[in-house]
């Protein structure tokens, strides 16, 4: 399921990193759900960025391991390598974006992505050089 805003929403990002970058998240949403179930994704203007959020109806991410799941490595798959989550931050990071989550048991999860508009982006990255 996709919903996406009317208005033409400009980022200015790497597209096959900003890709995988989602593809990541949509992966382990589908992972998450072995039995089936449905992936929600959600595109809308918050405030100056994007907001794009992908919920599944997985199990959830236990409290235990919350903290853990950004980092290199960490995985709690048999086949999985831990690359996945790790790799998303950082390209978010390249792109002055964030990525985080809200997850509960047996409500699934929701990983939430932001990206700057391009505008806001330029306007910002002005300011800096100004000061320097
Ligand atoms: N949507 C989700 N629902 C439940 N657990 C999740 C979800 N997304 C991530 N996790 C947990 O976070 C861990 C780390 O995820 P990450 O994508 O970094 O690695 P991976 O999926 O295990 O392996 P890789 O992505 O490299 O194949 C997963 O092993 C899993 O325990
Ligand atoms: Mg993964």
């Amino acid at each position: 399921m996709r919903e996406l805003p009317e208005e033409a929403l400009n980022v200015k990002v790497d597209s096959d990193f900003i890709k995988q970058a989602f593809l990541n998240i949509v992966l382990n949403g589908v992972q998450a759900m072995p039995a089936g179930g449905t992936l929600n994704i959600v595109a809308r203007r918050d405030e100056d960025s994007v907001l794009i959020e992908i919920h599944d109806q997985g199990g959830g991410i236990p409290p235990d391991i919350q903290d853990k799941i950004f980092e290199l490595y960490f995985t709690t798959k048999k086949e999985g390598s831990g690359i996945g989550l790790a790799q998303t931050y950082q390209i978010m990071q390249w792109h002055y974006g964030s990525v985080d989550f809200e997850s509960q048991a047996g409500q699934g999860t929701t990983f939430r992505l932001r990206i700057p508009l391009a505008e806001t982006l330029e306007g910002a990255l002005k300011e800096v050089s100004a000061r320097e």
